[in-house]
């Protein structure tokens, strides 16, 4: 995005609206706040974003299998997870102008309001910041969506639009993993919608009620039970080689680094180069109360740094908890682990108690627990831990039209001011990958040559044929819509089979054989 627009999110918003990527949900009706639809730029370029996630974490991997579960579950999966009792925001009223907001939120509104007519009283936290008027006092508001099934409006029917995807993947964990011929390590992978009720949407896309998610839970054996196979655990201390091949020996701290380095080649892949976001380790008071690790990889959108993913150390916090609730077994069987907890004697097994005893009540955790769970592991059985990374569709696209945002300033040859606008999409993402223009309408021969074109491309990628206007305009329209390259068939097309192809960033042209510029495109949609 051009410097001066960086605070604003105003002209992105506006293409977004103009150019059919972004719309209002129920514009005709006057909105509905928090809700968003994707115009025919916009769910093309949704559809990339996530297919380009599908192929880098599960398609081009052998150890990831997919899923694709209901929104509505059993609300007991809700109960195990944490969300019914804890997923919930400190909401507060005021007293006078009746507005709802987050608690947590209120400096940050006043911050915003500030730019505004002022407040009545302003500067403390407690007044609203819209109006000045006394605040009623925080409560916990749950944003789970609540719906009911069947039509007995009954508490027992009473059921919830899933908050994230991660719960389903958890809930058929013990089903994928004896269908998939997947073994510990491996990870499930989800992508689809989750709803929040939140108490005040904010940031254009990036806060709705409705969303999308794509998520990872990337299953690892327990680092004793990698001690009892290998004698050894690696660890960051060791260095190990995060580009190369997984490693069996690697412990949950090397597992969670290399998901973050995965993440961000992923990022950089679809668009967003490292310089441009800051990873976020969380300090161990703001962990949630199973995560080991969790770090945050933190955007600066115009609306400040905000995070684009997660990528979390979760423990057997999950699948312990499914198993709990749920009374059905989570746990491995791990047939080399059996085999070299066989080879510890007596001694070997008694100090292995022990140590593993002392690490558990370092971190707060019970003796005998820690007794049990070493004899699981000796007759090779464990409840997996699991790294999880975890991404938001929508927020990753904001991130990505920011990052591709410009209004450049071009001078012609005659000295004239003008101004481009342009979406520098990777190609990887770009709704739109090839445009083709006849470059004079009433041809035949070109016009001809240039349907025929069109029709063979547009059975590979998304094309756009555009016939109508100067050819400058038709190049600006595609710059507008983030469309890598542009091709125009003229006369000496009929004569020599080549075609100029523009590029939208360098706006520089070269002639092309039909063979070549597939070449050229292949090479650049590829992972
Ligand atoms: N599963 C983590 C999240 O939804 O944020």
């Amino acid at each position: 995005m051009a410097e001066e627009n960086k605070s604003s999110l105003e002209p992105l918003a506006a293409l977004c609206k103009r150019r059919g990527f972004i719309y209002h949900s129920s514009e005709i009706y006057g909105g509905i706040p928090g809700f968003w639809d994707y115009g025919p730029l916009g769910s093309e370029f949704k559809r990339n974003v996530k297919d380009a996630w599908w192929q880098f974490t599960v398609r081009g991997r052998e150890d990831v299998a997919g899923l694709d579960a209901t929104i509505i579950m059993h609300p007991k999966i809700w109960k195990a997870s944490g969300h019914l009792d804890t997923f919930a925001d400190p909401m507060t009223m005021c007293k006078e102008c009746k507005k709802l907001m987050r608690a947590d939120q209120i400096k940050d509104i006043y911050e915003e309001q500030k730019k505004k007519p002022q407040p009545k009283i302003a500067g403390a936290d407690f007044f609203c910041p819209y109006c000045g008027g006394e605040l009623t006092e925080p409560k916990p508001f749950n944003l789970m969506f609540k719906t009911i099934v069947g039509p007995i409006e009954d508490p027992s029917n009473v059921a919830y639009l899933r908050p994230e995807t991660a719960q389903a993947i958890f809930a058929q964990f013990t089903n994928v993993l004896s269908t998939s011929r997947q073994q510990v390590p491996f990870g499930i992978a989800q992508m689809g919608k989750s709803f929040r009720n939140e108490v005040t949407p904010r940031n254009y896309t990036f806060r709705s009620r409705e969303f999308e998610q794509m998520e990872l839970e990337f299953f690892i054996r327990p680092d004793e039970a990698i001690e009892i196979l290998y004698g050894h655990v690696v660890t960051l201390a060791d260095n190990p080689d995060l580009d190369g091949e997984v490693q069996q020996d690697w412990g949950w701290e090397v597992w969670h680094k290399y998901w973050v380095e995965q993440r961000k080649k992923f990022l950089n892949a679809v668009g967003l180069p490292s310089e441009r976001f800051v990873e976020y380790w969380q300090k161990p008071d703001e962990l949630a109360h199973y995560a080991r690790a969790c770090v945050d990889i933190e955007y600066d959108f115009p609306f400040g740094r905000q995070e684009l993913e997660g990528i979390a150390a979760r423990s057997d916090f999950d699948l312990s908890q499914h198993q709990k609730h749920s009374g059905e077994p989570q746990s491995v069987f791990d047939d080399p682990l059996k085999q070299a907890a066989k080879k510890m004697d007596e001694q070997a097994r008694a100090a292995f108690i022990e140590k593993v005893q002392k690490d558990w009540v370092s971190r707060g955790k019970d003796a005998e627990e820690a007794k049990k769970f070493c004899e699981d592991l000796f007759n090779g059985r464990y409840i997996p831990h699991v790294i999880e990374p975890s991404a938001g569709v929508d927020r990753l696209m904001l991130a990505l039209l920011c990052e591709a945002y410009e209004e450049q300033k071009l001078t012609d040859d005659k000295g004239k001011e003008d101004i481009r606008t342009v979406l520098h999409f990777s190609p990887k993402v770009a709704p739109i990958k090839v445009a083709v223009f006849p470059l004079i309408k009433k041809d035949e021969a070109t016009y001809k040559i240039a349907r025929e074109l069109f029709n063979k491309l547009r059975k590979k990628v998304n094309c756009f044929w555009d016939e109508s206007g100067q050819i400058g305009r038709r190049y600006r329209r595609q710059d507008e819509a983030g469309t890598p390259w542009c091709i125009t068939v003229d006369p000496q097309t009929v004569e020599d089979g080549t075609f100029t192809v523009r590029d939208r960033d360098s706006m520089q042209q070269e002639r092309l054989t039909y063979e070549q510029f597939l070449v050229k495109m292949t090479e650049a949609l590829e992972f």
